[in-house]
């Protein structure tokens, strides 16, 4: 297994290239089982995810074409293609992998009448049920049956009907996959309390693009008049808010200064009003935006929520930039049970947290030192590289293959910036 080693304490100056969202680009490609036309996908960030689910969509039936990346394109361009269902069952060996092909249910159940996907269980940062996603469509007529570790979802006649569903809990996964089951169902659907992420906007917007008739886009209360049937387009992935509020806390950590190259900040209030309060400058360019961290850091206390709220996934990069802010931060992490696995392995570089459930509190002015240290999922991951950043001395982050699910090319876009760092292949 491959690890990332670390030489800390470079300030970091320059520019990283923001490639396009992980959790927009793990939604959108679902939706070409939507329609038997070709859908293709622009600025798709090169990730193992991306790869898993094009696997995916070649076992149910999509052919996934991978189109040169043109000069000065970012992203890959692929094309998916699935002009019949070939299989409706989503197997455990390639679930377990990706969590988020639960996103297939949806769109299968809707083209092709019934769906099987093997129940993707926990993982590192919580139990993650899917009891919303299978409540919201049977509103729709479902019928659901979970047996031998998978779910079987039937619409009977062969086509859902619309319906209303209000979700007791804001679920990302479970709204976007009611809204891709919703755009062919006969009838409408109203979904109350739905997910207002940015990744959920993108859906809609390729769903409308599609042929799809959505009302409420980026509220939580989104209104769908399913169709006959849905069409081709070409898209282009929105950028990933959280790779860049993540390379602005490797600006924060290390005094410096990145401008964060097709960031987005309309997607990002939340996040730079958190480094804005913990003193760094932000400033908007023609190209996005610069973050720059020009004096020590000031504590912050930071609470998660869902959308317009401060992200879940940007909780462990702003721990770890606040064990170098002067004082003290408190932190609660609201939506996920378990996300707090990077706290220890920032003690052994030297940090003060204590955790107390599901509220962390950082004493600050901590003089990080490099340490051997285990990743243990995506955004732990780079809450330990961005303490390597600052850290006096060598950090070496094993088992990177969660950051290569949701960081692209992360050592040649932080070695561009400064970084003192490698990757060095585990055999
Ligand atoms: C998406 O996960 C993201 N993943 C997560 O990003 C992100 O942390 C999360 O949304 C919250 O923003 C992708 O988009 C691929 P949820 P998702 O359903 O959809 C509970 C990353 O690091 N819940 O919004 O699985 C659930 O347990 C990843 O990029 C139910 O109880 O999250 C959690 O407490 C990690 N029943 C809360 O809702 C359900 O049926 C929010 O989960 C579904 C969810």
């Amino acid at each position: 297994m491959d690890s990332i080693r670390i030489t800390g304490g470079n300030r970091l100056e320059g520019q990283i290239p923001i490639s396009g969202a992980k959790n927009s680009a793990l939604t959108l490609l679902p939706c070409a089982l939507l329609t038997s036309e070709k859908v293709t996908l622009t600025n798709l960030p090169r990730l193992a995810d991306v790869d898993n689910f094009s696997h995916l969509l070649n076992e149910l039936g999509g052919s996934t074409k991978v189109a040169a990346v043109k000069k000065g394109e970012i992203g890959r361009r692929m094309t998916i293609e699935a002009r019949e269902i070939a299989s409706t069952v989503a197997p455990y060996d390639m679930v377990r992998k990706m969590r988020a092909s639960i996103l297939v249910l949806g769109p299968m159940l809707a083209r092709a009448g019934e769906s099987t996907v093997s129940l993707p269980g926990g993982c590192a940062i919580g139990d993650r049920p899917i009891d919303l996603h299978l409540k919201a469509l049977e509103a729709m007529g479902a019928q659901i049956e979970l047996a031998a570790g998978y779910v079987k979802a039937v619409a009977p006649g062969g086509r859902l009907a619309g319906g209303d569903y209000s979700f007791p809990v804001v679920s990302v996964g479970a709204t976007e996959n009611a809204l891709m089951a919703a755009s062919l169902a006969a009838g409408r659907t109203q979904l109350f309390n739905a997910a207002r992420e940015p990744e959920i906007v993108d859906l809609c917007k390729l769903l409308v693009a599609m042929g799809a008739k959505i009302e409420g886009i980026g509220s939580s209360h989104l209104i769908i008049d399913g169709v006959e049937a849905l069409g081709g387009c070409t898209y282009e992935v929105m950028p990933d808010r959280i790779e860049a509020g993540s390379y602005a806390c490797a600006a924060g950590i290390t005094g410096g200064s990145i401008e964060l190259v097709g960031a987005r900040p309309a997607d990002m209030l939340a996040i730079t009003n958190g480094l804005a309060a913990a003193g760094l400058v932000i400033e908007m360019t023609d190209k996005g935006m610069r973050v720059t961290a020009d004096k020590s850091l000031k504590p912050l206390a930071v609470s998660t929520a869902p959308y317009p709220g401060f992200p879940t996934d940007m909780q462990a990069q702003f721990m770890a930039m606040l064990c170098v802010a002067d004082g003290q931060s408190f932190l609660e992490e609201t939506i996920f049970e378990n996300r707090y696995m990077h706290v220890p392995e920032l003690r052994r570089m030297g940090a003060d947290i204590e955790v107390h459930g599901r509220s962390a509190i950082v004493k600050g002015n901590a003089k990080l030192t490099g340490a051997k240290v285990m990743a243990t999922d995506l955004r732990a991951s780079m809450s330990l590289i961005l303490a390597g950043l600052a850290a006096e001395g060598e950090t070496e982050v094993m088992r990177v293959y969660h950051l290569d699910r949701g960081y692209e090319r992360l050592e040649e876009k932080l070695s561009a910036v400064g970084a003192t760092i490698e990757r060095v292949s585990g055999g």
